[in-house]
């Protein structure tokens, strides 16, 4: 079958912009992926792949032997450019859009009439519009959507991705998506681009309702999480349950309770809220009240730690879980780091014993001290008089609960509540 597009660039080659790439380049297009990185680059053009993405290795192998895949510092002509480089926020929880502006201002160059530019990096509203105005004014020989609706010269869409790590092929092809075009011919044109790997539906918007659209979706995780959060520490205040008051609240038909943890990871939901609050802070103080109780979490747990360790003379603690959520070895924007960081350092501590069972070192920033060690679970909990679950994996869940016996227990995730 012929396919719309012939050839692809994607600038930005990581998480989301790799195995995209890939995704359109095994559907026989001819992808141009563009990184600043050159080590990303290498890897790439040898077959290789610098994330851990299940079934991706293979993809990649086997697009770049094929010459389907390539990867290069600058950027090429091309049909359509698609934008996935990181937009992280600043200390003070202002977006930083740096990498986004700099990439779009990098294929301003070789730009010409009837390509498609696609943003996916998860943007506050108004960065397509931003895009274009960047765009509009390096390239004044070209017609741009807002000016020209329905008769520019190039077409602009927003199209934010939902995938999830460890399922991102699958995801990629399965989801369903948003295609949010700054006028109804540019958001055809991004829908055609993806339906050439995309089964899932794919709804047609404006790009302003499909950057709120996306923010809103990881708002409203990290809202509900705050919820089950606060009610965690509402119940230790009131010495209940809080596994057994969900359970049993959620048998309410139209009740649905998330799991209290020790805070909130990732890459997205503790940070995407923040480009909502940042636009519009008098009208969100329910979004920003949920970061501050999830970051709240977090320091209730490090709290809770000492407090137990002030019970032994020369207190020894484990944490059991170092990664942002269960079962995968992702530490990074990990609740769990930022406990062990809290304490690693501290004179009241005698040993930190660290279980993470997905790594094989401590990372950077727990190495070089002393009493600080990656164990086994096992010794780990017979070298500890303070054990602290951290991460639900499911290697704790079948821990014989005899050797806890006589060890004060911080349990975030329910998981050793039998004990
Ligand atoms: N990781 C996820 O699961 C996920 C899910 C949904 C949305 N997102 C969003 O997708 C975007 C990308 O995230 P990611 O996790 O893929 O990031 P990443 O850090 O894994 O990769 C980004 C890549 O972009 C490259 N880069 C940075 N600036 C560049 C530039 N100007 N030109 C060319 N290359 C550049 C970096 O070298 C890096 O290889 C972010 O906005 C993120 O919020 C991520």
């Amino acid at each position: 079958m012929t396919q719309p597009y012939s050839t692809v660039s994607v600038i930005g080659l990581g998480y989301v912009g790799l195995p995209t790439a890939a995704t359109l380049a095994a559907a026989g297009v001819n992808v141009i992926g563009v990184d600043k990185s050159s080590a990303v680059i290498d890897r790439i053009n040898q077959g290789l792949t610098h994330i851990i993405e299940p079934d991706l290795d293979a993809v990649v192998q086997r697009v770049v032997r094929d010459g389907k895949l390539r990867a290069t510092h600058h950027p090429e002509p091309a049909e359509a450019f698609l934008i996935a480089v990181p937009t992280p926020i600043r200390e003070d929880n202002s977006p930083d859009m740096a990498m986004v502006e700099s990439a779009v201002n990098s294929i301003a160059p070789v730009l010409k009439k009837g390509d498609l530019v696609i943003i996916e990096s998860t943007s506050p509203v108004g960065t397509t519009e931003r895009a274009e105005a960047a765009l509009s004014h390096a390239r004044p020989d070209l017609r741009f959507p807002s000016d020209h609706p329905n008769a520019s010269d190039i077409l602009m869409a927003y199209c934010p991705e939902r995938v999830l790590p460890g399922r991102t092929l699958t995801e990629l092809v399965e989801n369903a998506r948003l295609v949010g075009g700054l006028d109804e011919t540019s958001a055809a044109a991004a829908k055609r681009l993806y339906r050439i790997f995309a089964k899932g539906d794919i709804r047609e918007t404006h790009a302003r309702v499909a950057e709120m659209s996306k923010l809103s979706e990881n708002a409203f995780r990290d809202v509900n999480v705050a919820f089950a959060n606060e009610l965690s520490l509402a119940c230790d205040a009131l010495n209940v349950d809080v596994w057994q008051v969900i359970e049993l609240a959620n048998l309410h038909p139209r009740v649905n309770i998330l799991l209290p943890g020790a805070g909130v990871g990732g890459h997205c939901i503790p940070i995407d809220p923040w480009f909502i609050h940042h636009a519009a802070p008098q009208c969100t103080p329910l979004i920003r009240t949920a970061r501050e109780v999830n970051l709240g979490k977090t320091d209730w747990v490090v709290q809770q730690i000492r407090r137990n360790a002030g019970l032994y003379t020369t207190p020894r603690v484990a944490l059991l879980g170092l990664s942002y959520k269960p079962d995968i070895d992702d530490l990074r924007e990990s609740p769990a780091m930022h406990v062990a960081q809290a304490i690693a350092g501290q004179d009241w501590l005698n040993e930190l014993n660290i279980v993470e069972p997905h790594i094989e070192e401590l990372p950077p920033a727990l190495q070089g001290r002393n009493n600080v060690r990656l164990l086994p679970l096992e010794d780990a909990i017979a070298n500890s008089d303070v054990v602290t679950l951290l991460v639900s994996h499911n290697a704790f869940r079948d821990l014989n609960r005899t050797i806890l016996a006589g060890k004060s227990i911080i349990d975030t995730s329910g998981v050793l509540r039998a004990a």
